[in-house]
């Protein structure tokens, strides 16, 4: 059997190979400059775009779903597919626990800012330092808006409850007034511009305190022990046990500087039992941040090269 007959390839000539370049590559040139030559006013538009490519601007909501909402849920419900052993939080819904607010507690920028940069050390979420300011700035934004629309949502379940108990037929418009009065940013907490250094007194009388009015959760050597915790009773709002931080291992959630601290101190945690020790005298309080900081490890010793002091 004969193999069949190639197809022949018809052959070009030098000229039928130079049209075949310069055709199309003139086309294309001519399409290209044609919009912006004969519309200048789409030039601007054109170069927009371009600029636009190279500099997206910050997308909460594009941001959200792809640094969050693994742990959050794709609405900040707190029902994201990780598993994790302290839920991430149901923004709105339950409260925020490291803000420099009083009064709504409603973090502020910077708080939230801080969060995001810092992470929460001891739980699953990490930092994210790594981002832009303005798409940081973008996920605070869309965190406000899923904060409000969770706060909405609890208090519709709580009228509908109340409801089913016998009470008033839910208002809508009275469920917006209140999840307005109390998605404000609270009132920013007097931070003192400095805190008392620390010295072996001020650490003996900050230990004298913190037996009085934290042993009893944290134990006696700050381990998270105390008594309270054997309690089954002993729980956060959402049910969860409540674990008092082990303050031995120097690991703060809402940050380990004494201004964080002193947020903590005078706030308390919300949705934790940790209170709020506004019964503390300034000089007391002072006593306790520098006994609470002795109890964590000293910073690892620096290595001193031999032949130097
Ligand atoms: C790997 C899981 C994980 C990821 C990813 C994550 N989080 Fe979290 N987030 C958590 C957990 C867990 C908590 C609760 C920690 C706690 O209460 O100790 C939390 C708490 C928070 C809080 C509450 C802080 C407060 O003051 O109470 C904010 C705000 C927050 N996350 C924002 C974000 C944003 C925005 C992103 C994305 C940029 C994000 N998280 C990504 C797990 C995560
Ligand atoms: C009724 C129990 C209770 C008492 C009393 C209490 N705490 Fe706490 N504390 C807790 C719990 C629970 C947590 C952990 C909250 C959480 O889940 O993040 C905590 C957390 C902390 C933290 C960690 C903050 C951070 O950023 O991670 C510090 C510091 C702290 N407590 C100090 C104190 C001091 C000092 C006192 C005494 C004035 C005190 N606590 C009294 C229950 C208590």
């Amino acid at each position: 059997m004969t193999p069949p007959e190639p197809h022949a390839v018809p052959r070009l000539g030098f000229v039928g190979r130079v049209v075949l370049v310069v055709v199309p590559v003139t086309l294309a040139a001519f399409a290209w400059g044609t919009p912006a030559r004969f519309f200048p006013e789409l030039r601007d538009g054109l170069n927009g775009t371009v600029a636009q490519v190279a500099h997206p601007p910050a997308d909460g909501v594009r941001l959200f779903a792809q640094h969050c909402a693994s742990c959050h849920g794709p609405q900040g419900e707190g029902d994201g597919v990780a598993h994790l052993t302290t839920k991430a939080r149901y923004f709105g819904a339950e409260p925020f626990k490291f803000t420099s607010t009083t009064g709504t507690r409603i973090p502020t920028d910077a708080d939230l800012v801080a969060t995001l940069k810092r992470g929460i050390l001891g739980s699953s979420m990490p930092s994210f330092a790594q981002l832009r300011d303005d798409e940081l700035a973008a996920l605070v934004g869309h965190v406000r808006i899923l904060t409000r629309q969770g706060l909405y949502a609890q208090l519709t379940r709580k009228a509908l409850k109340d409801f089913d108990d016998g009470g008033d037929e839910v208002d809508p418009v009275k469920v917006t007034a209140v999840a307005d009065a109390q998605v404000h940013v609270g009132t920013p907490l007097p931070i003192p511009a400095a805190f008392k250094p620390t010295s072996p007194q001020s650490v003996a009388a900050g230990k004298v305190v913190f037996a009085g009015s934290c042993a009893s959760c944290h134990g006696p050597a700050g381990r998270g022990d105390g008594p309270q915790t054997v309690d089954p009773k002993f729980v956060n709002d959402n049910g969860t046990k409540a674990v008092p931080r082990n303050l031995t291992a120097g690991v703060y959630k809402g940050g380990g500087e004494k201004a964080n601290l002193y947020a903590r101190l005078m706030i308390g945690i919300p949705g934790t039992p940790m209170p709020a020790g506004t019964t503390l005298t300034p000089e007391q309080l002072d006593d306790l941040l520098n006994y609470v900081l002795s109890m964590s490890p000293p910073p690892a010793p620096t290595v001193v090269a031999s032949g130097t002091k």
